[in-house]
């Protein structure tokens, strides 16, 4: 390639109304750092501020739908004034960069626990089945109740509140959280949904809780500020599926048809594992191809592009529609998009310090200095 021509990586991409100037994106991470009652901290608009750059895309959350969602402490929510006024300061501080920030909004679903939900509320899901085993901290999952019709379009409801919220709070458009087994997952997957109604059986019925929260969505703010992240060959949090091509390739070729015009479909790489350091495992033989080959818009791709960069500028030039996510070494780099630019060397994350309350492992990752 002659030398003139600018690698697709740093080409622009039109993202629903916005044209990106990069295809570098910030993932959405849990970080924790937010103050009391899902209110984010000055830390927060300062983490985020440094990550931001002209046309590049920024994906902030998780943020919980409503108080029924099950967030974990610390995490940051859009379903009070109080932090709709709070994320005012994260997205001004982001255009004022000229970035584009997008909010991933979600529900828990069976991934949480009562002692975090309202007084009274159970843990729900798509059935009454709960996650294997122990969560992180070392709790044994608790047993949810499977939701009632009227229970799907309450939270379907949130799901579109929580959008309305997250445009007033400045937010540039939503990704809706499908992906991880989170709720609108366990509704997916044929593991963790086992309904008689309309909602579960075929993948027709138990692709529709995600499909209805994108068509509340799109049409509460707009189809081009909507977006939808998913994991098809993911097993996080339990959620599995029998025939992983067919059912997100029913999302795709849908999507296509109803709502052409979505700011972008996110796809978590079937390599990725989160609690692995280290490459990719290449050796995998699942591939997103055949679901993406439905649909034509924005795509991201996110998974291990932290351990090579070279994999993230070949991604990039496989379509005029590509976009790559990096997760963890946009934790460690704040000038990530310049060392990826300049070929210069990444700083390493540290595992300890994503989730730890305070400055630390959050705000005080150095920049590239020459004589590093
Ligand atoms: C600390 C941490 C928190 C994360 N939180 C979220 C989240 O809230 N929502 C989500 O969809 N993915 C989350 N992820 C997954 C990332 O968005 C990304 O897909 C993953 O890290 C793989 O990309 P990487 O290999 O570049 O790190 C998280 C990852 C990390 C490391």
């Amino acid at each position: 390639m002659p030398s003139s021509v600018a690698p697709a990586l740093f080409t622009p991409l039109k993202v629903g109304q916005h044209t990106l100037s990069h295809r570098i994106v910030y993932p959405p991470m849990t970080r924790l750092r937010g103050g009391d009652n899902g209110i984010p901290s000055e830390n927060d608009v300062l983490y985020y501020q440094q990550r931001a750059t002209k046309g590049g895309l920024i994906i902030a959350g998780a943020a919980g739908t409503s108080a029924n969602a099950g967030a974990f402490p610390h995490i940051n929510n859009i379903f009070t004034n109080e932090q709709i006024e709070a994320w005012k300061k994260v997205t001004a501080a982001v255009h004022e960069k000229e970035g584009v920030i997008f909010l991933q909004i979600a529900h828990l679903g069976r991934a949480t626990f009562s002692s975090l939900l309202p007084e009274g509320q159970h843990v729900i899901s798509a059935s009454d089945i709960p996650i294997a085993g122990v969560n992180p901290m070392g709790f044994p999952y608790e047993t949810p109740r499977a939701m009632t019709l009227d229970e799907i379009k309450t939270v379907t409801e949130e799901f579109a509140q929580a959008a309305r919220n997250a445009i007033t709070a400045g937010f540039d458009g939503v990704e809706i959280h499908g992906a991880n087994g989170f709720l609108v997952d366990q509704f997916t997957n044929s593991s963790s949904n086992k309904r008689t109604d309309h909602y579960g059986g075929s993948i027709e019925n138990r692709t529709r809780f995600a499909l209805e929260i994108v068509d509340a969505i799109a049409q509460a703010i707009g189809e081009d500020k909507t977006a939808l992240r998913l994991s098809p060959f993911s097993d996080y949090q339990d959620a599995t599926d029998d025939t992983p091509v067919a059912t997100w390739s029913h999302i795709t070729a849908t999507l296509e048809k109803t709502h052409p015009h979505l700011a972008y479909l996110h796809f978590i790489e079937p390599r990725v594992s989160l609690e692995v350091d280290g490459p990719a495992d290449e050796g995998s033989e699942e591939s997103l191809d055949p679901i993406l080959a439905h649909w034509s818009g924005p795509v991201i791709s996110s998974g291990n592009y932290t351990y090579d960069i070279k994999t993230a500028y070949a991604y990039a030039e496989k379509g005029p529609n590509k976009l790559v996510a990096f997760g963890r070494a946009f934790i460690a780099n704040p000038d990530l998009v310049e060392r990826v630019r300049n070929h210069w060397k990444l700083n390493p994350y540290n595992r300890a310090t994503f989730y730890t309350p305070g400055p630390e492992g959050y705000i005080d990752y150095p920049y590239y200095t020459e004589d590093k």
